[in-house]
Parts: structure tokens; sequence; C-alpha cells
């Protein structure tokens, strides 16, 4: 089904026209400080089928649920003291919680895949709390981006992916964090990380009082976590330190390229720049080299979605 895809400003008549087509059940990508998602009215069953519908995605992995603020996610889930640490410390923010749904939830049962559990996030990016304040529901949002392909960290690559697919987008620039949220279970009282990803390990571990359980350790997992992600069409070779012919180059700190991830090896500006390197490196075709990115702080999640984007394709 092909429509003319909308490009609305995050003011007040872009945000109403963006709430209305939501209730209406229309599909609309709006900027989060992490990635741009692909939001529907999480209560409307055919609305949330249209989002795998215009991604392509081959399965019904659970998606995220966003909400303006703490109170509107505890009337959806059992909520836990632990949650409670990392909500007030967190959220709103790139951290996503995984709690168990309570019987009134409401929400559609695709969007949790069936799931006892949902996961849960407050972003903080202006324009993602406006509409989220102004819809007043929960809105299932992946990332707006085709099945199997880079993660959108503007609106125009929104619109490379999914324009006539999809009702509008708001566009309000470039994501400030560039990776997908933190995901975090519970194993009764443990928390386990299910996901790296825009927050680092290190200070949701010293909120805690208490180590990141994986999920190896746990009887839970992140359904979705396939392997081959992220992928750029051409091949991706990683930790290299030279382009071989015909290659393109991301670079890394001392390691020159076509495009760094950052020339002063700042992991922050490395995770921003990521997905938006790999699409101008994959817009110009080809195979691409990647420098090698240490395993520190937002290293660990950077080098989670290199390897995905690196990994053998069906
Ligand atoms: O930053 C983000 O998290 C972005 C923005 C748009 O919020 N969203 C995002 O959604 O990355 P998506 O659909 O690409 O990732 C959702 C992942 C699933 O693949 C799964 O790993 C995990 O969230 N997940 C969701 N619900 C879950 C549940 N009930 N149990 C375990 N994992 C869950
Ligand atoms: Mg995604």
């Amino acid at each position: 089904m092909s429509q003319a895809t909308l490009r609305l400003r995050p003011d007040a008549d872009g945000l109403s026209r963006a709430t209305k087509l939501l209730s209406n059940g229309a599909l609309v990508a709006f900027p989060t400080e992490t990635v741009y998602g692909l939001g529907a009215d999480a209560r409307q069953g055919e609305a949330v089928a249209a989002i795998y519908e215009a991604k392509g995605r081959p399965s019904f992995n659970p998606l995220i649920v966003h909400l303006a603020d703490v109170a509107a996610a505890r009337t959806l889930v059992e909520w836990s003291p632990q949650a409670d640490i990392l909500a007030r410390a967190f959220w709103p923010g790139p951290l996503t919680l995984v709690l168990p749904l309570r019987a009134d939830h409401g929400l559609s049962s695709l969007v949790t895949a069936g799931l006892p559990t949902v996961g849960l996030r407050v972003p903080a990016h202006p324009a993602a709390h406006a509409l989220l304040a102004r819809f007043g529901g929960p809105v299932a949002a992946p990332s707006a981006n085709p099945s199997g392909r880079i993660s959108p960290t503007t609106a125009d690559h929104v619109l490379a992916g999914l324009d006539g697919r999809i009702a509008a987008v708001l566009d309000d620039g470039p994501c400030t964090v560039g990776l997908e949220s933190t995901i975090i279970g519970f194993d009764g009282p443990h928390a386990v990380l299910l996901r790296e990803g825009g927050l680092p390990p290190e200070p949701i571990e010293a909120a805690l009082g208490a180590p990141l359980l994986q999920p190896a350790d746990t009887t839970i997992t992140a359904p979705g976590q396939m392997s081959s992600h992220y992928a750029p069409r051409g091949a991706v070779r990683l930790d290299a330190t030279v382009a071989r012919a015909g290659e393109l180059m991301l670079g890394f700190g001392a390691v020159k390229g076509d495009l760094s991830l950052s020339e002063s090896g700042d992991l922050v500006e490395a995770a921003a720049n990521l997905f938006g390197h790999l699409h101008r490196l994959d817009a110009l075709g080809g195979p691409i080299a990647v420098a090698p990115v240490p395993m520190t702080g937002l290293g660990r999640a950077i080098n989670d979605r290199l390897r995905r984007a690196a990994a053998p394709r069906d």
C-alpha cells in the first residue's frame, strides 16, 4: 500500500497532526535520543501489525512501548523496587525496562509477541516527549528502518527506507545518542543486561549497587537479537587498520578513513556517528572496512552493532 509520507515539524501543528494520525491507527516515525522510532498506538492490533508490514519484519519480535512518564509506565506493569531505582536514575533516557504485564494492561498482544512481559521506555528527546504527552497513550515503536537495515538517526534515513509506506515522519534533526536503548530485564530481584545500548552498564551497576547478570546466567532472553542485523548492502570487515582495494574505510581514532567515527577517539561521538556514517558509506556502495573500536564504555554497544553489521547474511 503506497501513501504520501508527510514530513512534519515538531511544532504545535505538526504534533497535533502526528497525534491524530496515531489515534487513527496510522504509523508515525518520530525522533528519540537513541534512533528514530516507527510508532503506532500500542493498543490497536491492526496499527501494530502495520509496523511489521512497513518494516518487512520476518517475525513478530516484541516491540518497545514508549510512554511520556513513569506514572504512565506503572499503569502497565508490575513495578518493583529495582525498576524504581533505575527509572528514577535514568528515565527519561536511553534505557528500556522489561517487566511483567499487569492483567489490565490493554496492549495488543502483537506488541509483546505473546510474552507475559513488556519492554517500556520513557525517552528524553523533547519532540518524543511532546508527542507522547499529547497522545496520552502507549506508543509501540521499533527503529524506523526496513528489517535488517541500518537504524535511522535522521528523518532522511527514515524516508530513504520507508517513504510511501508510513503516514508521517516527525523531523527534529539528528539523534544525539545514535545507538538503541540499553535493555534491562529482571530475574527475580536481579537485573539482567538483555541488550547493550546507549546507556553503558557501569552507571546502571552503580545505581543498583550490584553487577548486571548476563542472559546466559538466567532463564530469560531478549528475543529478536538476531546475529545479522543493522546490515549495509555491501560486506563489512571489522578490526581493519588499512582498506583493501575497493573497500571504503570507516576510521576511528588514529586509524584514518573515508569517514571517521571519531578522529579524537571519543566513544560518545562514535556512537552518535555510527549509523549515519554506515548509511553514507552504504550509499556509496562497495564493501566497508571498519577500524578497531575499544571495548570500554559505549564501545561495547558499538562493537555489538558492528558485529551484527558484519555477520554472514542469509
Ligand atoms: O532505542 C530503542 O530502543 C529504539 C527506539 C525507537 O526506542 N527501539 C528499538 O526497538 O530498538 P526494537 O524493536 O528494534 O528492539 C526491541 C527489542 C526486541 O528485539 C527485544 O530484544 C527487546 O526489545 N524486547 C522487547 N520486549 C521484550 C520482552 N518482553 N522481553 C525481552 N526482550 C524484549
Ligand atoms: Mg531495530
